[in-house]
């Protein structure tokens, strides 16, 4: 993997900043910039509604986008719907189960989720008085497992698990999780794999989820498109979530039949325009190899942990090792607030998050109160994790 000429291909990058910040979004290679300005340049007209020639091709590729992406994770292209991010997605299928959840059913979560797939879910439950049960973690943030008898049960209808933690970086074991719930008939299993999606190889076959959803603006595409893969008998059975255009194959005055997968859940004009984009930014991350991405990350974790493990004024959350992890790390220098390392690393040009990071319930457990946090990506160096040490050195220098 070359990543001098992947650090070519990134605007932002070659200005000189240092994003260590792709877990919240990651930034954009020029072809899919360029592909957008194109499109509204050269040939903007909307989707499956004209069959003039422009408006033929915005269609042609939008439903090439869809095959790509479905490939990408080895689902069918009609199991692919349009969302506007993972949590619209992850939103989406709360809304379509929630006449399958009664009072005293379960619903299992883990305590280490993103809110966007932890609000919806505790909302759901309120709503239908369903018991909202959590797979808890070790200090570390690791899944405790130990007690997936007790928690997974023939109450639950459905487990909803994230693949990757946006604040450790822990790969989750859930295939194991998923084999455990699959015996039991009638739970629906969802996977929030924003984090995973972008980093690891996932496929939704091997899986055997039910639904995942992710988001495009973490994976080199634009922002407000994302993805919701769900397995086509359901999305056949299951209720629409908008109603609309497009969603309809015929409207008469008092009844209406619903179009086909996957536009029955596809209501109005739909970015088109961000999902070729996004179409774009998959066939790059294909053209450098998933699995290279994710050696060339393992690589950056280690060398980032190496570092970070010599530095006593600094304290690490999650695990001190790279096994099953991405590169997402986790800390604070002592006794400074973590919006004040976040404020000082800004002015070296380096951009990370600080604050809850969208994740109280996993912070408050692991005894954390707000964190800075570093996340890199393809395009992120060693000599960049240099610089960035260096970085912190010099602030606790000033403390
Ligand atoms: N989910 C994004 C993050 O973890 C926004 O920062």
């Amino acid at each position: 993997m070359n990543v001098e000429k992947i650090r070519n291909d990134f605007p932002l990058i070659k200005q000189g900043f240092i994003y260590f910040d792709s877990a919240a979004s990651s930034q954009k290679p020029k072809i899919v910039i360029d592909k957008i300005k194109e499109i509204y340049e050269s040939y903007y007209s909307n989707v499956h509604r004209g069959v003039y020639r422009i408006s033929a091709k915005i269609t042609e590729e939008y439903e090439s986008a869809r095959e790509k992406i479905a490939r990408f994770i080895n689902a069918k292209s009609q199991e692919v719907i349009f969302t506007r991010n993972a949590t619209e997605g992850l939103n989406l299928v709360s809304y379509i189960l929630s006449d399958h959840i009664e009072e005293g059913d379960e619903i299992v979560i883990t305590i280490s989720e993103h809110h966007s797939n932890l609000v919806p879910w505790q909302q759901l439950s309120i709503k239908k008085g369903a018991i909202l049960k959590y797979i808890d973690v070790y200090n570390d943030g690791r899944l405790n497992l130990e007690y997936l008898e007790n928690t997974i049960t023939e109450r639950t209808k459905v487990l909803a698990i994230g693949h990757v933690s946006n604040i450790t970086g822990i790969i989750h074991p859930i295939e194991k999780i998923i084999k455990f719930a699959r015996n039991f008939e009638h739970i629906y299993i969802v996977v929030d794999a924003c984090q995973s999606v972008p980093h690891i190889k996932v496929d939704v076959k091997k899986l055997d989820c039910d639904f995942l959803a992710f988001s495009a603006h973490k994976m080199l595409g634009p922002t407000g498109i994302g993805i919701l893969y769900a397995k086509e008998e359901l999305l056949e059975k299951l209720p629409p979530f908008l109603y609309g255009g497009d969603m309809i194959d015929t409207v008469e005055l008092y009844e209406t039949k619903f179009n086909r997968i996957p536009y029955k859940y596809e209501a109005g004009t739909p970015n088109f325009v961000d999902a070729i984009a996004f179409g774009y930014a998959v066939d790059y991350i294909n053209e450098i190899g998933m699995e290279n991405i994710y050696n060339h990350e393992k690589k950056l974790l280690d060398y980032f942990l190496s570092k970070m493990l010599y530095l006593d004024f600094v304290e690490l959350y999650g695990p001190k090792d790279s096994k099953d992890r991405i590169c997402v790390v986790p800390f604070n220098v002592k006794s400074l607030h973590p919006h004040d390392t976040a404020s000082f690393l800004d002015y070296k040009n380096i951009c990370v998050r600080s604050g809850h990071h969208c994740a109280q319930p996993l912070l408050k457990r692991m005894k954390v109160g707000n964190s800075v946090r570093a996340s890199l990506y393809l395009y992120n160096t060693t000599e960049e994790i240099d610089i960035f040490i260096d970085a912190l050195k010099e602030i606790y220098k000033y403390l």
